[in-house]
């Protein structure tokens, strides 16, 4: 049996409050977060008054429990925001500290953001990819797909424009029948034991993508992906084990035209398992990441389909980031910002913990009851919510089976945003 402890962690919680960086609202609450929390782990009370032992700073609080998190909401006055020096006081705006239950039975540890720390961990540490020679560098599309045959260890210099292999429309459009495709290219297939790099700060591929089928052991990182072929995905891993994507940059055009001209941006489905996503940019397109793709096929995914997530970056992406249906997922120390429709999606009875995540603009930033037969599971352990809500029906209990480290949700947008993507290792 696991052991469990339970620990009230304290996150700050801001409603009406929009970016840290340009709100003062939202500022002076994260300013505020410790004396916030604090007060309101043992904050029962309905309602009291400024005499009633009230933050320094507030001038009316009030207690708002629910099922999962107990809530208290404060009034105050006063600019917020370091870059306030007027000494009128502003408009009286409400903030919202929420208290979350942490459950958990030890593995991660947090860090500071000072230092990233570039190791495979999680569900895909037994990635080896190609090994450590020096391989094959590759300029072309013909050589890359030569290369990609014999798998071992490659590099992609630039940016490598429709490289895939040809084939009929009509077979690519009796398995996709709800793209209309106009184009004949599909991916580039990996096989096992592959490592693919990208050279410098942009190399890697536009109008295609990799698929990783039937595979294990492969490694991607320091690629550029942007645009893969029309209905597709820009990697998508299927009946695949011990793959790890690292510090990669994912995007097509943004939120415009039709939402499924395009598919995912990293898809991992059919079974696939012992997955490691890290350090990577996912921006401007409308399906994020999709772990398991149908309702009806839990034959082939329930007890797979084991993925970790940390230190990436979503910005300005739909949705699914990522979506899991029956997996067991791990989402940690990423940043959320500006998605629009929904951000960790949770269905089909996966279990997800999602921790020391920051979560700015971004709409259902956790949910388990949207779109499918059956609602997930979620574990939300010291996020941070900014402008930004939660619907979370059942909560689950997965813990990691790993160690790990996490760095705190306070300071992992700024990590992100120096040490994931491209040309930083
Ligand atoms: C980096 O992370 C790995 C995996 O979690 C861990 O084993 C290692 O101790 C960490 N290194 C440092 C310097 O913290």
């Amino acid at each position: 049996m696991m052991q469990y402890y339970g620990l009230l962690a304290l996150v700050p919680f801001v409603r009406a409050c929009t970016n840290p960086d340009s709100n003062a609202c939202a500022s002076f609450m994260t300013a505020q977060a410790a004396t916030a929390s604090a007060f309101c782990a043992t904050f029962t009370k309905s309602a009291v008054t400024a005499t009633a032992g009230l933050p320094a700073w507030a001038t009316a609080c009030d207690s708002k429990p629910s099922a999962i998190s107990k809530e208290c909401s404060c009034a105050f006055t006063g600019g917020g925001g370091a870059t306030t020096t007027t000494t009128t006081k502003a408009t009286t705006t409400t903030l919202t500290t929420s208290t979350r239950t942490t459950t958990g039975s030890g593995g991660g540890s947090t860090g500071s953001c000072g230092s990233p720390n570039y190791s495979l961990q999680g569900y895909g540490s037994g990635a080896t990819g190609g090994g450590s020679g020096s391989g094959t560098t590759v300029t072309s599309c013909s050589a890359l797909s030569s290369a990609a045959e014999s798998g071992g260890v490659i590099t992609i210099s630039g940016v490598l424009d429709g490289c895939g292999s040809e084939c009929s429309r009509s077979s690519l459009a009796s398995r996709h029948p709800k793209h209309l495709l106009t184009r004949d290219i599909i991916v580039v297939d990996l096989v096992s034991d592959t490592t693919v790099l990208g050279s410098g700060s942009q190399s890697g591929l536009t109008n295609g993508g990799f698929r990783v089928k039937r595979a294990s052991n492969v490694v991607l990182k320091n690629l550029y992906f942007h645009d893969p072929p029309e209905g597709k995905d820009l990697v998508e891993i299927q009946y695949s084990t011990n793959v790890w994507v690292d510090h990669c940059d994912f995007s097509t055009e943004g939120l415009v035209g039709d939402k499924d001209h395009y598919d995912g941006l990293l898809d991992i489905t059919h079974g696939s398992d012992m997955v490691t996503v890290s350090w990577n940019k996912f921006h401007d397109h409308w399906k994020g990441s999709l772990v398991g793709h149908s309702d009806s096929n839990s034959d082939e995914d329930k007890g797979k389909l084991h993925v970790t997530y940390h230190h990436n970056h979503f910005t300005n992406v739909n949705s699914r980031l990522p979506s899991f249906r029956f997996g067991t997922g791990h989402v940690f120390s990423s940043c959320f910002e500006n998605n629009p429709t929904s951000g960790i999606n949770s269905r089909m009875g996966a279990q997800m913990l999602i921790e020391q995540n920051y979560f700015s603009s971004t709409k259902l930033a956790i949910v388990t009851d949207l779109d499918s037969d059956e609602d997930g599971y979620a574990v939300d352990k010291d996020n941070i919510f900014v402008d930004s809500d939660t619907r979370i029906t059942q909560t689950g209990s997965f813990t990691p089976p790993y160690s790990y480290t996490t760095n705190p949700a306070s300071c992992i947008c700024d990590m992100v945003k120096s040490y994931a993507g491209l040309g930083v290792i």
